[in-house]
């Protein structure tokens, strides 16, 4: 038996076993029975957006040995200062020390097209029917520099077919801005608004608040610990009529109080009620709500 209506979330693809927004992560993460896989966006110089973390380079790619003349003054790699063919240049690799050995056999950083055109290919090979969680990284900042997001993902999404309210996609950022934006341009994507436990969400924690969110999204994205400390806001996204996906659900980083990595899956998914959760290890989450 399983429980249909909650969601694995592959966060940065299946990035607990294989570097990070790479395209074998990507695709381990769909073998592995995620029902939907995060790429993290930035846009490069020519306007490609790119699956990535961070806005700059350095932490996830070799980019200081090919490019050592392209830092900005704070000493960081911009990718908004490279083309598409010089990322193309790139090795990706993996971020965390204790993670996939560094170094160790080859990867490249994929453009959203790409990361798209191999989830849709592995769909149509194996009659499943995975889909995208972009997120914007950064909007203010990217419009800032001349590149603005939210009219790049449009393009992309809809040439690659994902219309309308019931798409399988979720489009998410941590700026209501962006958010709003996207519906001004009309998109009638889901949209799933990222929260953190800093100053600037605190005004969304209440019941009022969380309504407020529904003017822009049909879902909220909390750091799982703002829902250990605030359960109601469960119960108030419910009906605010939004979805609750918690991140980040790690098997190698379980808070002592929960005990294992199940056990915590466990306490969100099934006591606290969360329609949904971002994790580095789908395949544990899968496993988890195929039991039930
Ligand atoms: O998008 C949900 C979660 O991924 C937000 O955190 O920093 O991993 O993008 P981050
Ligand atoms: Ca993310």
């Amino acid at each position: 038996m399983s429980s249909p209506d909650k969601i694995v979330i592959a966060h940065r693809g299946a990035s607990g076993y294989l570097p990070e927004h790479t395209l074998p992560a990507y695709a381990l993460a769909h073998g592995m029975g995620a029902d939907y896989i995060e790429p993290d966006l930035v846009l490069t110089k020519d306007r490609y957006l790119i699956c990535l973390h961070d806005i700059h380079l350095q932490a996830t790619t070799n980019v200081e040995q090919v490019f050592p003349d392209r830092a900005r003054d704070d000493g960081r790699w911009y990718a908004a200062d490279f083309s598409l063919a010089e990322i193309r240049r790139l090795e990706a690799e993996e971020r965390l020390r204790d993670r996939f050995p560094r170094g160790s056999s080859r990867f490249a950083v994929p453009s959203f097209t790409e990361m798209i055109e191999l989830v849709q290919g592995l769909n149509e090979r194996t009659g499943r029917k995975v889909g995208i969680y972009p997120e914007l990284k950064a909007p203010a900042f990217h419009r800032a520099e001349g590149l603005p997001m939210e009219e790049a993902l449009l393009e992309v999404v809809e040439r690659y077919g994902y219309r309308g309210s019931e798409a399988p996609i979720f489009v998410q950022s941590f700026e209501e801005e962006s958010l709003r934006r996207l519906r001004e341009l009309g998109s009638e994507l889901p949209q799933v608004f990222l929260m953190a436990e800093v100053e600037q969400y605190r005004q969304f924690l209440s019941a009022e608040g969380i309504r407020g969110v529904a003017e822009f999204a049909d879902g909220i994205g909390p750091a799982k610990t703002m829902l250990e400390r605030q359960p109601e806001l469960i119960g108030w996204a419910r009906d605010a009529g939004l979805t609750v996906h918690p991140y980040t659900f790690r098997a190698d980083q379980v808070p002592d109080r929960h005990g294992s990595h199940e056990a915590e899956l466990e306490r969100y998914l099934f006591e606290l009620g969360v329609d949904g959760v971002f994790t580095d290890y789908p395949d544990r989450a899968r496993a988890i709500l195929d039991r039930r």
